[in-house]
């Protein structure tokens, strides 16, 4: 049966005994009895959101090849909000039987993977992952693993940290590549500078790109030569937030949803889900999009673009390199070494996108469907595969 039709294997809602607040986990799919998809906090997420999200998760895992299936958990919570770590905690604690033995969870908007995995520690599980690792034939190896492969340092901050990021600008540059077009000639915009946005801006920047527009939930920054990424970024706050009190005189303060508008080669949504909808798709002014934020752009929107012939590399594509690198590490594909990490998610995002873009160019065909296509294949292929997955 194809992943996007088919129903969810297990929706839950709890509701948090202290706060009454609402938290959602659902599971699209279990391979070998895994799923895997993080954990988000926001304000107003609803279950019709985490459902979206877990397929989108479990097509991920196809285009990748993983042997896993995909889940998502979302709790209806500003992260900002004092009593966030306590539901958080209170959330994992419930979620208990999905957690130790089928669900590996990792961060994903408003919570970061110190934090999930501090509460992690908490309740007894040692790390996210937990799941997986306990089912390796020697769980503190594989643990010293993931520790060593997440806090490697790397430029831009820590491998677990950026590599997703680095995933969305590998995608950025095989669109940049399809089109032949100078890096130095080529501008950027990034909704959002957390985990992805502030990764997918850094190493665009360290590309050679000109990051011309930055927003944050405070609003936009722009300069029309580029931005300073790295220093911007470094005056960032635990939400995600750049210091307007430390900026240079020459950048710009603009409205939040004017990076929407900026004329660009490419527009990242990096922070919120139906960032580009119906009502604003007419001010986009990118020659594509890459969807770092989950359900960067709505169906409706993305049908838009594509007359107009804008490409969107669809979010199943474009942000699964923090999911599909998690599983390397997990499987032993790649360790602590950081150049084998960014080496293997580069060369499996380039030639990715350079496939879905050839299609584009050539016939027009949308990359989200070239990319279905991608993930059906591999699905199929690995439902005749029976064998259980080794974690070593
Ligand atoms: N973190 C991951 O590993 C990961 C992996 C795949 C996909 N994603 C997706 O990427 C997106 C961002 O996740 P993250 O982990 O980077 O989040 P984050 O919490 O680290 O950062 C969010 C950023 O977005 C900004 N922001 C929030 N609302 C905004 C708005 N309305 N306009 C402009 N900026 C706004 C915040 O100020 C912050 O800079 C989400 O859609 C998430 O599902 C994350």
């Amino acid at each position: 049966m194809s992943i996007q039709t088919r129903e969810p294997m297990v929706r839950l809602t709890w509701t948090d005994p202290v706060t009454g607040i609402h938290g959602y986990l659902v599971v699209h799919s279990l391979i070998a009895g895994l799923a895997t998809g993080g954990t988000r906090m926001r304000a107003g997420c609803t279950i019709g959101e985490v459902e979206d999200l877990a397929r989108g998760m479990a097509v991920k895992s196809a285009v990748f090849n993983l042997p896993v299936g995909g889940a998502k958990a979302g709790i209806d919570c500003d992260p900002k909000d004092p009593r966030a770590f306590e539901v958080l905690t209170r959330f994992c604690t419930a979620m208990r039987p999905w957690l130790d033995d089928h669900w590996v969870t990792a961060e994903d908007l408003g919570v970061p993977q110190h934090l999930i995995d501090e509460v992690f520690a908490q309740i007894g599980l040692e790390q996210s992952y937990h799941a997986a690792i306990s089912r390796s034939t020697d769980s503190q190896r594989t643990l010293r693993r993931v520790h060593a492969g997440l806090n490697a340092p790397v430029p831009g901050g820590l491998l677990g940290d950026v590599i997703g990021g680095y995933g969305v600008a590998q995608a950025s540059l095989a669109v940049i590549n399809a089109w032949e077009k100078p890096l130095e000639r080529t501008t950027v915009a990034v909704q959002g500078v957390g985990t992805m946005g502030g990764a997918a801006a850094w190493y665009l920047h360290d590309a050679g790109a000109k990051v011309v527009a930055l927003a944050d939930a405070a609003g936009t920054l722009f300069h029309p030569e580029g931005l300073d990424v790295p220093t911007l970024l470094d005056t960032r706050d635990e939400y995600g937030e750049i210091d307007r009190a430390a900026l240079p005189e020459d950048v710009r303060t603009l409205p939040r949803e004017a990076v929407l508008a900026t004329e660009v080669d490419v527009l990242i949504p990096a922070a919120i889900s139906y960032a580009i909808t119906p009502d604003n798709v007419a001010q986009v002014r990118a020659g594509a999009i890459v969807e770092a934020a989950n359900v960067g752009t709505t169906p409706e929107a993305e049908a838009v673009l594509t007359e107009r012939g804008v490409p969107v590399i669809p979010d199943f594509v474009a942000n699964a390199g923090a999911a599909a690198w998690a599983w390397w590490l997990l499987l032993g594909q790649v360790g602590a070494e950081p150049a084998d990490s960014f080496s293997k998610l580069r060369s499996e995002m380039l030639t990715k996108v350079a496939y879905l873009m050839q299609a584009w160019l050539a016939d027009g065909t949308a990359p989200r469907t070239t990319a279905f296509e991608l993930a059906e294949t591999n699905a199929a292929e690995r439902a005749q595969d029976s064998e259980p997955v080794l974690i070593p």
